[in-house]
């Protein structure tokens, strides 16, 4: 790290135990623990993730980290308070609880912060920097490694909460892509460590179709995939805040299906499957798709899925396969 980095990182460190302190022990940061009890996150998952709470006011930080001996730049061009039009500065985090987001190290290098009113956004992070790369970076990767070894399986969430409420429950194999499209940089880092990756995102729209794309990064990267389903649009963590950890092991991350399986299912949005024409369209679309796994067992094994669910000949299926396949070389 540059010396200015290194200051950066000691100021994250001092926010980090002070955000925690009172949301943990004071009055001023009572409001964000409320909201965390409410959310069923525990003391000890508060201090594991050491979360904290920005309390209401303008200058908060300003004041604390200039006792400390950091200049106003410094905290600018860390993002720790804005600048405004009338050349006054403020805290970016006010009123919000304090996700502390670690890189592989375990060092702090951004914040999360999310609203506990319907008021601004949802969560804010801290901007990019040197020490802050979204796209580079997982959350909770340092904690989750050596479970992710142990495990040899790796599971990827899309947001915090998530990933705190499964490591208090006990799943601690667990990582988060922040809120954007998982990168080559983050599949990479998986790969390193784990072949085999249950992509669990929320069962909304917007988590299905990142799924896709997540999924077939993570291939690229040679990872073998799985994809869990979530119902209803709910998410893990308020499937376990429901049905606790045994449920979401037994009927979430077990039965998470293969990539292919997944593909079967999510391609379907695409077709009106009541049409005779489209039924075909979307049959050749999988068959296409089942014409590059290798395995001749698995092809057997999709073929007949889909010659129950249509019910067509598996011959008819097999030679058009067949046909895909030469196509392919
Ligand atoms: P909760 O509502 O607190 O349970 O959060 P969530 O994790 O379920 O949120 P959601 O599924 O909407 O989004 C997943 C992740 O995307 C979050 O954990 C954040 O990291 C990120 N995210 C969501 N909303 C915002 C936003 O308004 N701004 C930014 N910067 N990130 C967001
Ligand atoms: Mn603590
Ligand atoms: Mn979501
Ligand atoms: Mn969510
Ligand atoms: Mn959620």
């Amino acid at each position: 790290y540059s010396e200015e980095n290194q200051r950066v990182l000691e100021a994250y460190e001092w926010l980090t135990k002070l955000y925690h302190h009172l949301l943990r022990y004071t009055k001023d940061g009572k409001e964000g623990y409320n909201y965390l009890s409410e959310r069923s996150i525990d003391d000890e998952a508060i201090d594991t993730f050491q979360l904290g709470f920005a309390p209401n006011i303008r200058d908060f930080i300003v004041k604390f980290l200039e006792k400390k001996g950091f200049n106003k730049q410094l905290l600018i061009k860390a993002g720790f308070v804005t600048l405004r039009e009338d050349n006054t500065i403020s805290d970016r985090f006010q009123g919000r609880v304090i996700f502390p987001i670690r890189n592989h190290l375990g060092k702090t290098v951004a914040f999360g912060g999310r609203a506990i009113q319907e008021q601004g956004p949802k969560y804010l992070n801290s901007p990019e920097s040197e020490l802050f790369q979204k796209g580079k970076l997982l959350y909770n990767f340092d904690l989750a490694k050596r479970h992710i070894r142990k495990e040899n399986e790796a599971v990827l969430f899309e947001g915090y909460m998530d990933v705190i409420a499964s490591y208090q429950a006990g799943i601690k194999n667990v990582v988060a892509t922040l809120g954007t499209a998982l990168t080559e940089s983050q599949a990479s880092l998986l790969k390193r460590y784990v072949n085999q990756v249950i992509i669990c995102y929320d069962g909304d729209a917007a988590g299905q179709e990142a799924s896709y794309k997540a999924a077939n990064i993570l291939r690229k990267a040679g990872c073998e995939v799985k994809i869990a389903y979530l119902k209803d649009g709910s998410d893990p963590d308020s499937f376990i805040k429901q049905n606790g950890a045994e449920a979401f092991k037994s009927q979430v991350l077990r039965a998470s299906d293969t990539y292919m399986t997944f593909y079967m299912r999510y391609f379907k949005k695409d077709y009106n499957l009541s049409l005779e024409a489209e039924r075909l369209d979307y049959i050749q679309k999988i068959l296409k798709e089942l014409a590059m796994v290798e395995s001749s067992l698995e092809r057997e094994y999709y073929l007949q899925e889909l010659s129950k669910e249509f019910s067509m000949s598996l011959d008819a299926l097999k030679e058009e396969l067949e046909v895909f396949r030469l196509k392919n070389g």
